[in-house]
């Protein structure tokens, strides 16, 4: 072995290389005493999944988000979704809107109302298409380091929008939060759908959280004259839910003014409170109190006080 470098199982790393690699695991690390630091104030973090695109998973997690808070809830959302950051969009934020940056290089959510917090890579990139390029250790990275730097204050409910899938970057994400205290899978009413729960099921299992429950959207659609049509099918969300014992908190219907409100960067909920899908998330809401406050707080995760860090 040369002075000059070290070996490795025959890879060599250069010396300098060594360092950079030493510094960024540094980095790393106070990245990630501080997110544990910060997330101490938040008492519920519940991550949305599903193993498929498109399902309304965003639509979910902001519309729960804004049901919680409407029942007095201190609420937060986390757009995990690097490479597609839609929740600020459907809680009515323009991207590249921004979040106040205070001296001490700590990051300010956003709040829209009825009192919801939101922090996205979408606020801080200048247009939509840019996160898409990134490849999976940057988007992973930019999540460690925003998750460090965003002051949540007291929150009752972190709800975070998961990408789609349950592959390695969703699981890097999961692991990178403290204590999750359970996911919430949203599915459409498909054969497919089966599938999709049980992968779900098997990655909480692995981050050693349970399964608060499961929401179908998509669900039906309420014809005029008030005949329902299962466009998607009937049946197959109650059906998991009792091959697995795995409650299911609700269905929500199709509904066009959905998407004209998620397009249109209005927030659905609040506009639409008589509406059937509105009603659901309310009572959604209630039941994910129910469930997750029973379960109760997990314990802090383990890391530095404020005063042991010098500050
Ligand atoms: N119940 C519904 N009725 C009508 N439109 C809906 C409903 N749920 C979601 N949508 C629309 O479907 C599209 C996909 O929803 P959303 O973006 O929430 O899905 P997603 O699972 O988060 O997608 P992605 O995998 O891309 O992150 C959006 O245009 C949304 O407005
Ligand atoms: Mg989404």
């Amino acid at each position: 072995m040369s002075g000059e470098s070290s070996s490795r199982r025959g890879f060599r790393v250069s010396r300098s290389e060594y360092k950079a690699i030493a510094e960024r695991m540094k980095t790393i690390q106070e990245q990630q005493m501080r997110i544990v630091r910060n997330m101490r104030s938040i008492k519920y973090k519940v991550a949305v999944i599903s193993t498929k695109g498109g399902v309304g998973k965003s639509f979910v997690t902001t519309s729960l988000a804004a049901a919680l808070a409407s029942r007095g809830k201190r609420v937060g959302v986390f757009d995990a979704d690097i490479a597609g950051p839609s929740v600020h969009k459907m809680l009515g934020l323009q991207t590249g809107m921004g979040m106040l940056s205070l001296p001490d290089g700590s990051i300010k959510p956003l709040e829209v109302p009825p009192g919801v917090k939101v922090a996205s890579i979408g606020l801080l990139i200048p247009m939509d298409e840019v996160p898409l390029i990134w490849r999976g250790a940057i988007k992973t990275s930019a999540i460690r380091e925003m998750l460090a730097y965003v002051e949540w204050g007291e929150l009752d409910y972190l709800l975070i929008d998961l990408p789609p899938g349950t592959g390695d970057e969703v699981l890097t994400i999961t692991q990178i939060i403290p204590n999750i205290s359970g996911f919430i899978v949203v599915t459409i009413p498909s054969e497919v759908a089966k599938s999709v729960v049980k992968k779900a099921v098997s990655f909480a299992k692995r981050i050693n959280a349970p399964v608060i429950g499961i929401i179908e959207n998509m669900s039906y659609f309420r014809c005029p004259d008030g005949s329902v049509n299962y466009i998607f099918g009937k049946g197959a969300a109650e059906e998991i839910a009792s091959q697995y014992g795995i409650e299911l908190l609700g269905k929500i219907p199709i509904d066009p003014r959905i998407r004209e409100a998620n397009d249109s960067g209005r927030i659905f909920f609040m506009e639409n409170r008589d509406s059937e899908a509105a009603k659901a998330f309310l009572e959604i809401a209630d039941r994910v109190i129910e469930i997750v406050e029973k379960i109760g707080p997990k314990p802090p995760a383990w890391g530095p006080t404020l005063e042991e860090e010098g500050g």
